[in-house]
């Protein structure tokens, strides 16, 4: 089989394909973020969601894998944004997509700010959409919060910038949060994250199964694919051509890899199938992408991104 060119642009770098991990996925500590860097067909490193102080997280158990997926109640544990502001800026194999979280705007202007004066280049991605730290709403879910911190964001912040959103639900939501991303010079959408405040249910012992927040979490894996898609879809309809998208939610296949390219996705991350089948995942969702792509007759990316078709 010839090699595809999967090469792939977002905001000012270039990828040497569309496959990212998922931000939280293996990229909490050195150690993991190493094995990223040696991971094959894995384009770009996206960063554990940093905040501005170290977190150990919520209490396990705190992930729970499931046939159909995988539910998770993390809570943010991250090394603190010093540490991963420090990684990115070190020589890199692979270009990297720096992960911010705040607890508060306030925290998110301070980080921010620290990014802004400092030497790193590259993409940030500011998240909007954990569900997971009790007592903290989605701020992406608030679309007048959203416009007012990207509006303090940009009164300083030069650098790329894109942002990691909740799943929505309802066309006028999607109009609703487009019209007010289309308003900033944001590089990129990276919807979605996992699908909130979902509840499982071990019937043998009548509990759930992760302990924060009564069980509630975020839900992610094969179960999400079609909101997954229909985020990328909607949004890729309505966002400024300029902004690009990041697909994540739902891939075991190359197949799913290759429709969430078909409904606009510049390039897609995968989170709960590393989980379950280990960083040699990417290798077996390129071939089966550029399978794929041989019976259908497509040489790059671009010869098929966006151009799902309807009845
Ligand atoms: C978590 O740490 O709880 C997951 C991260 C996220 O959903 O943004």
């Amino acid at each position: 089989m010839t090699k595809k060119n999967l090469t792939t642009q977002l905001a000012n770098v270039t990828f040497d394909g569309p496959l990212l991990n998922a931000s939280g996925i293996h990229c909490q500590t050195s150690a993991e973020l190493a094995d990223l860097a040696n991971t094959s067909n894995l384009a770009g490193i996206v960063t554990k969601s940093a905040t501005l102080f170290p977190r150990k997280g919520n209490e396990n158990p705190r992930y729970h894998d499931l046939p159909y997926g995988s539910i998770n109640s993390m809570g943010l544990p991250n090394l603190g944004y010093p540490f991963y502001l420090d990684y990115v800026q070190q020589e890199k194999a692979k270009p990297t997509i720096l992960s911010v979280a705040g607890l508060s705007a306030d925290d998110v202007i301070e980080v921010l700010s620290d990014i802004q004066d400092s030497k790193y280049q590259g993409i940030t991605e500011l998240n909007l959409s954990c569900p997971n730290v009790p007592g903290k709403p989605q701020t992406a879910y608030d679309f007048v919060a959203t416009r007012k911190v990207l509006e303090r964001v940009f009164e300083f912040f030069t650098k790329p910038i894109g942002v990691k959103l909740p799943p929505y639900f309802d066309l006028v939501h999607f109009d609703q949060i487009a019209a007010v991303l289309n308003d900033f010079p944001i590089t990129h959408v990276n919807t979605v994250n996992s699908v909130g405040n979902g509840l499982v249910v071990d019937v043998a012992k009548e509990q759930v199964v992760t302990k924060a927040k009564g069980g509630f979490g975020g839900l992610g894996g094969a179960m999400i694919l079609p909101t997954a898609l229909a985020n990328v879809r909607a949004l890729r309809q309505r966002l400024n051509d300029n902004i690009a998208i990041i697909g994540t939610g739902g891939v075991t296949t190359g197949a799913d890899v290759f429709a969430h390219i078909l409904c606009g996705a510049d390039m897609v991350s995968v989170g709960t199938q590393v989980i379950k089948e280990g960083l040699g995942v990417y290798d077996r969702l390129t071939q089966e992408l550029e399978a794929l792509m041989t019976e259908k007759g497509y040489e790059r990316l671009a010869d098929f991104r966006g151009q799902l078709r309807e009845l």
